[in-house]
């Protein structure tokens, strides 16, 4: 364990030919803080903290309407990357709190089920508690997606019939 192998930054190495210990990127790879292709959306184009500043944690309105492709989308997005903690259908019993990661408040508490949808931006876009940002992972329309879709699990979770024709206009 003491004497590994490995490889550490800026160390030569004899592995490779050339005496550097890694490969260069290759050409066109892009650095995970660099805004994604998918950033092209009316409120994009922006750096996460001008994001921020245009939809405050308070804002009640998403910036585009919920349709149901947009909706499956969330849904696919949040499938990769909040039901891992958050469960599939946001109670918090994803895999990973399973295994003793801290556990989130359940979506369906009536505090987030009244937050408005700039608070679930917000928290996505800079973290919150234990909780990381998911910025550089999730483009901006990506977490509006999701935020749609997690309303979508609240309403569903509440009983409501019409959920999806309803998400658009809620608060
Ligand atoms: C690695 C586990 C993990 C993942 C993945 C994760 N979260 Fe969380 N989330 C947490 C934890 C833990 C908290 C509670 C943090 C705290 O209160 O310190 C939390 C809290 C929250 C809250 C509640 C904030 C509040 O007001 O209390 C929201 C909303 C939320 N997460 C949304 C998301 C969304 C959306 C995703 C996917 C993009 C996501 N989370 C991915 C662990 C995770």
């Amino acid at each position: 364990m003491q004497d590994q192998p490995k490889a550490k930054p800026f160390r030569s190495s004899s592995f490779f030919k050339d005496g550097l210990s890694s490969r260069a990127p290759v050409e066109g790879t892009a650095a995970n803080t660099q805004t994604g292709p998918a950033a092209s959306t009316p409120v994009t184009n922006a750096s996460a903290s001008q994001v921020a500043a245009a939809y405050p944690d308070d804002v009640d309105k998403f910036p585009f309407p919920i349709t149901q492709e947009i909706l499956d989308r969330g849904q696919q997005r949040f499938e990769i990357f909040c039901s891992v903690c958050h469960g599939l259908t946001g109670n918090a019993d994803g895999m990973i709190v399973r295994r003793g990661f801290r556990k989130p408040p359940s979506y369906h508490e009536q505090r987030l089920r009244e937050a408005p949808v700039g608070h679930f931006f917000d928290v996505v876009t800079n973290g919150w508690g234990a909780m990381p940002s998911y910025a550089s992972q999730v483009p901006v329309q990506d977490r509006w997606a999701i935020i749609a879709y997690i309303r979508a699990l609240q309403l569903s979770q509440a009983g409501a019939q019409q959920a999806t024709e309803s998400i658009g206009d809620r608060k």
